[in-house]
Parts: structure tokens; sequence; C-alpha cells
């Protein structure tokens, strides 16, 4: 007897249920336990139709991504799904929480589908670099037409019940009891004598790939454009055009093949990965299951600038009640005009309706009085990086918080245990490091001082996901985990151009092996002169035997701020976007490297993406070795979604795992004999090269 697919019957209804919690994974288990369950309610006399649901809080959620690792097991899913075609009993479907991937495709073989109102479907498998090889390629274009189906298995996002009954993927929204509107429905069934509808049969409008040529085209642009160099997209459409060309069992047959294939590739692999590096970043070791984060029902935001605007966006879009303050009306005029801006541009889009944009301000106050902020359970404070600024507001804001509140500050490298000592009350004092911009950037680092309690950082992890977003650890640490990691890779940019690469160069291999932007336009599009500012005022504590960034330094004294003033590493011409390689950028750089007594040469591109990549795995090595990270994965996730590092990749610590790190060793040397003390090698990168031993497990 199966001990995670339970069967009992109620009147004349056979109720399976899947019950392998968390998820209701389609593990082996559960595909054994689904076919005895379901031979035993076809022979079942007492049964005249059957309910298929699950135990907790889900439909299946897809199958056990675990059991990926291992060569697939009979029985495959799709012989399930396939074997319900055959059954006459009519077989419904009853689905809540999210039925995605395998759950999906199974809801697909069930006759009849009713669903929970908050219920969420969907096929997120290009997202783990496979597609939807359970039939769902063939089935779900039968059951909701080419464009809908396409829309689902290429962009991987779920959708909510409300959608998925005007897709015709569910047949009911059930109120209330779902198990007993469910059973009431295959009474109804049972009662009309409504013929069995079996998804696989020849569906009419389903024709020639011809016949879909531009719809096919569409979802193949929005995969280049969203997904670029992903493979799965791809290999999904592929598997949906061999459902237009041929008989649904020939096309099954097709996806057997191409199924494994996908599953073993590289890509599918660091998106695996990337699935449970996610996770695991949520979970800090020494902060136990017993800490409870505190409840975060207000909110408060010191400054209404960019990032502070983006932040105060946070907590409207989770429905948290939040206070702008600022010091000065007009900026505040500004702040509160660049939010609506914002949403306006959201409802053009079509992303919130004009009753949404308008709930969400409504959830924002304003005030001139740090007084106001005092009851807010949590205050994040985004103004100027500038440590005296930031320490007197602390000091004010100790003030004037309720006890309880939590205090974070926005920094991006600041010293937060200082900021904290300037408070009575070091233990409630956090980083919340956001990327920009704040509202749309997935990540969020939240910042662990000396003294920040478990409460306090339980609390952030909490926000985190509240907003929407993926929290992972730092400690303190200039530019704590993400943009310390990051800042050799910008550094050994800056000194490629000054040995004789072009930007363009530099930032065309970093797009090739799969950035969304490069490197130097990404500095030109956040400001050349923000990272010039810093160096200036921490230029008391540079090592003058360290090589330093000169180049990035007259660029700015030279008023090349980047995007704003026009010129950078590229130019814009008038208020352009588009960075266009610029003679003049050169020119400088040949006068700087001779002033540095460099002799510049050609640089080949392999060296340019190691010197780029491997720098960055030096530093989030010591990173991870000072305790600074909890794992290398972290590091991972924070690049994924802070900087837009391509998922399919895994990251840069699983990149270099996957080169092999005695090769990422053998290079990092070669590096630091050329250029020396800043590729000085981690010395736990050499204790794992010594002992076979790897970043990420890969
Ligand atoms: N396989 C194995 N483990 C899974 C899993 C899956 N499909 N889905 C979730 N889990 C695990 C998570 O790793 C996590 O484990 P830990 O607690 O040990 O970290 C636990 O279940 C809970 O998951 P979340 O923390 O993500 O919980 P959530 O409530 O935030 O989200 C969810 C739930 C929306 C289902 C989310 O977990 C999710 O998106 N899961 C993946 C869904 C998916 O990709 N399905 C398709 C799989 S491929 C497929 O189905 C192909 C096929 O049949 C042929």
């Amino acid at each position: 007897m199966s001990d995670v697919v339970g069967y009992e019957v109620r009147g004349r209804i056979a109720v399976v249920t899947v019950d392998n919690p968390p998820v209701n994974a389609l593990s082996h288990a559960v595909r054994m336990g689904l076919i005895e369950q379901f031979d035993r309610a076809v022979g079942d006399d007492g049964a005249e139709a059957i309910v298929l649901i699950g135990a907790g809080r889900t439909f299946p959620a897809g199958a056990d991504i675990r059991e990926f690792d291992q060569p697939l097991r009979d029985p495959h899913l799709v012989v399930i799904v396939d074997h319900f075609d055959t059954i006459k009993k009519p077989v419904v479907a009853a689905i809540h929480g999210t039925a995605l991937g395998g759950g999906l495709e199974l809801m697909l073989g069930c006759h009849f589908r009713v669903a929970a109102p908050t219920a969420r479907v969907g096929t997120p498998e290009v997202k783990l670099g496979i597609f939807p090889g359970a039939a769902g390629t063939q089935r779900l274009p039968r059951v909701a037409g080419l464009d809908h189906a396409l829309e689902l298995i290429v962009m991987g996002e779920p959708i909510g019940a409300a959608k998925a009954f005007d897709y015709g993927i569910v047949d009911e929204i059930v109120d209330g009891d779902l198990l007993g509107g469910a059973i009431v429905f295959a009474e109804k069934i049972l009662d009309n004598g409504t013929p069995r509808r079996v998804s696989s049969e020849p569906k009419e409008g389903i024709g020639s790939p011809d016949q879909f040529a531009e719809v096919i085209q569409k979802y193949r642009d929005l995969a280049n454009r969203r997904m670029r160099g992903q493979e799965s997209p791809h290999e999904a459409i592929g598997s949906v055009i061999d459902g237009l060309e041929m008989p649904y069992e020939r096309a099954v047959a097709a996806d057997r093949e191409r199924f494994p294939r996908c599953k073993d590739s590289d890509q599918s692999k660091a998106l695996r990965y990337a699935f449970f590096a996610e996770r695991e970043a949520a979970k800090i070791p020494s902060i136990g299951k017993e800490i409870q984060p505190r409840p975060v029902e207000t909110g408060a935001v010191i400054g209404t600038g960019t990032m502070g605007g983006g932040i105060i966006m946070c907590f409207a879009n989770a429905g948290i009640p939040v206070t702008a303050v600022e010091t000065e009306q007009a900026a505040l005029d500004r702040g509160m005009g660049m939010i609506e801006k914002n949403y306006q541009g959201m409802v053009d889009r079509g992303r919130i309706d004009a009753a949404e944009m308008t709930r969400r301000l409504g959830l924002i106050s304003t005030s001139l009085d740090y007084g106001s902020a005092g009851e807010a359970d949590l205050i994040i404070e985004a103004a100027f990086e500038d440590l005296d600024l930031k320490k007197k507001i602390f000091t004010q804001l100790d003030g004037v918080a309720k006890p309880g509140t939590i205090l974070a500050t926005n920094t991006s490298y600041m010293d937060i245990n200082q900021i904290a000592a300037a408070t009575d009350r070091p233990e409630d004092v956090i980083g919340l490091h956001f990327f920009v911009p704040a509202n749309v950037m997935k990540m969020l680092e939240v910042v662990r001082t000396n003294m920040s309690s478990p409460e306090a950082v339980a609390t952030g992890m909490r926000v985190a996901r509240r907003f929407g977003k993926v929290g992972g650890l730092a400690g303190v640490s200039h530019g704590f985990v993400a943009n310390r990691s990051r800042a050799p890779l910008v550094r050994e940019a800056i000194f490629m151009v000054e040995e004789g690469a072009s930007p363009a160069q530099v930032d065309e291999v970093l797009r090739e092996f799969g950035m969304p932007m490069g490197v130097l336009a990404v500095s030109d599009l956040s400001g050349i002169d923000v990272s010039w500012r810093m160096r200036q005022s921490l230029a008391y504590l540079r090592d003058p035997e360290e090589r330093y960034v000169h180049l990035a330094d007259q660029l700015c004294e030279l008023g090349r701020f980047g995007r704003k003033t026009g010129k950078g590493w590229f130019s814009y011409g008038d208020g352009g976007s588009l960075p266009v390689p610029d003679p003049e950028v050169d020119e400088i750089a040949a006068v700087v490297a001779a002033k540095q007594g460099i002799e510049r040469r050609q640089i080949d591109d392999t060296e340019i993406l190691d010197r780029c990549l491997y720098a960055a795995v030096n530093e989030g090595i010591k990173i991870v070795e000072e305790g600074v990270a909890l794992r290398a994965s972290d590091i991972d996730i924070m690049w994924q979604y802070g900087f837009g590092f391509p998922r399919w990749r895994g990251g840069i610590m699983y990149h270099a795992d996957r080169v092999g790190l005695p090769e990422v060793l053998a290079r990092v040397e070669e590096f630091h004999e050329a250029h020396g003390k800043l590729w000085e090698p981690s010395a736990l990168l050499r204790e794992l090269v010594a002992s076979g031993g790897s970043f990420t497990g890969a």
C-alpha cells in the first residue's frame, strides 16, 4: 500500500490524495502510488468517478527535481497521464496551491479540472533547463490553444485560477471546501452523463506550424529577449512544433528523446543548482525556527531619492502602509512625483490597473518630521552615502522609534557597525542593501552587524520575502558580499582598457558570456562618478603598493560621468541610451597607460573573460573564508538577482567549479605573477585544490 498516495471512497466517488510534503512532488514513490490507487479506483465497483487532489498546501508542484540527477525511473509520468485517457470513469482534478510542471501535466490528463480561487497553475520547466516533457507540450495547446499554451510553456510564469479558467485549463472555480466542491462536480458529471474529455485527442484549430508561424516567432523573439542564451525555451517550442506536425503518439515519442538531452545538459544542471541555492540562501544555520521575526505591519523610509523612492514602492507593493520622510518639501515632492510616474508606467504597460495604482499610492503618507516614523515597525534609512550623516540620522531615529522597531540602513558599503553604535539599541540595527532599481531588482542583501540580534536578522529575511525578493545574508565588510565580489571584475575591466583593450571589446566578451549588459556600459548607466567620489572619500585607506584605476579617475576629471553627461566609457549622442565606441577614450587610455609605464598590447577575449571572472571568484572565496558570506552559493544567488548574471550558468562560483578549481587557481597564479598583489590567491582556494574540494559541490 502506498504511503504517499491515499485512497478513500465518499459516496460513489473515489478520492485519490497525493500526500508527499512539502509540495507533493511527483517522486518515484508518488508515481507508483498513483498507478496503484488509480488501478484500485478503476476496479472498485463502488466508485463511479475519481477525484484527484493534493493533501496539505498544494496539488503536486511538479516532478521531484532532486531525482533529475539520477537516471529516470519507470513509470515515467507521461505513462500515468496517458493511462488516464483509457480510464472509463470520469477523473476530476481538484487543484489548490501551485499545480506546476508535472502537476499541471497530471491535471491535463484528468478529464475535468476544478480549482480553488487562489490556485496557480503553470509550466516552469524552462526555468530548470527542460520543457514539459510529460506531454504538456502536446496537451496544453489542445486545451488552451497554441498562443496561450506557448505563453505558459515558453515564459514559464504561472497564472492564477481566473486566467486558467479563461484559458479553458480549469472548468470550474470552487469557493470554500475544494474537495466537497470537486465531489459535487463529479456527481453532476455522472448525473448529466457528460462525456469524458480526453486532452490528447486531435483538436480543431491545431493545424500545421506554417499556419502558426507568426505566433511561434513571437515566442521565439520573447525567449531571445528575456532568456538570452538559454536553450530550453527553444527546445520547448521545438516540442510544440512536433505536436503540430505529428500525431500525438509520435510527438510524445520524440519528446522521450528530447527530454533526457535537455535534463542532462550543462544549462539544466546549472539551473537546478540555482533552484536549490536560492532556497538555501534563505537558511541561516545560527537562526533556528524558534527565532521569531518581528511583525512588520507599518514601515517608514528616510529619504525619497532614487533608492528611497524604490524602497517606498516595495512597501506599498507588498500592501504595507509606509511613511516617506524627507527634510525638505521640494525633495519630498520630487520623490513622490517619481513614485507616481513609476506607477503610471506600470499602468501604461498593463502591469497593474489604475485602481491598483490608487490603492498603492494610498498606502504612502508623507512627512517632514522624523517623529512621524516613530510608530513604524521597520524604518529604512536611504540617505546619501555619508557615514556621519547616517550616524546622525540613526541617533535621531533612536530617539523617536518605539521599542522593538527594526532600524535598517540601505548603504552599499558603509560600516554598519559604526552606524549601529550611534544608537542605544545596536541589536535592532541591520543593513538592508537594495539593488537599483530597488522596486524591480529581486535581490536584498540583509547585513548582520557584530551586534544585530537574531530577531532583527530574521525580520530582514522575512521582509525580503514579503517584498517578493530573495534575501541573502552578509556580514559587515566594504561592499558586503555582492558589491565586494563584483568590484574586482570592474577593476580588471578598467585595467585591461588601460592595457590596450577597448571598452567595447571588454563589454562584448561579457555579453557573449551571457551578462545582460557589459560592465562598462553599466558603469556609464549608474554614473562613473559614484565610485570616483567613494574612492576619494576612502583615499586615506588606499595601499600605495596596489595598482589603482587611474583611467576611471581621469574620465571623471574630464567630466565623462557616463550616460547622464552624454560621455563616459562610451558616448551617447544626444541623450541616447545606446553606448557608441568613442575613440577619445582610447586616446585617454593611451596617455594614462604611458604615465604608468604600461606598454599597451592586443588582449585576447579569453584573457578578458578569465581576468574579469576569476578576479571576482578569488574575492568571492575570500569573502566565504572570512565568514562574510555563509556559503559560496549565496554569492551566486546575489549575482543572479542583483546583477543579472545568467542563471543558466549557475553563478561565478558554480562556473569556477565547472571549469575546475585547479585550472582556476593556475590562472589566478599566472595573473598574480603578471599583475601583482591584487591577485594574491585565496588560501581557501589553494586548500580546496589540494583536497580536491569545490565551492558549490558541482
Ligand atoms: N522537487 C523537489 N523539491 C521541491 C520541489 C520539487 N519540484 N519544489 C519545491 N521543493 C522543495 C524546496 O526545495 C524546499 O525544500 P527545503 O524546505 O528543503 O528548502 C521546499 O520544497 C519548499 O519549497 P519553497 O521554499 O520553494 O516553498 P514556496 O512555498 O516558496 O514555493 C513552490 C513553493 C512554488 C512549489 C516552489 O517550491 C517551486 O516553484 N517549486 C518548483 C516547481 C517546479 O519547477 N516544478 C516543475 C518541476 S519539473 C517537472 O515537473 C517536469 C516533469 O514533470 C517532467
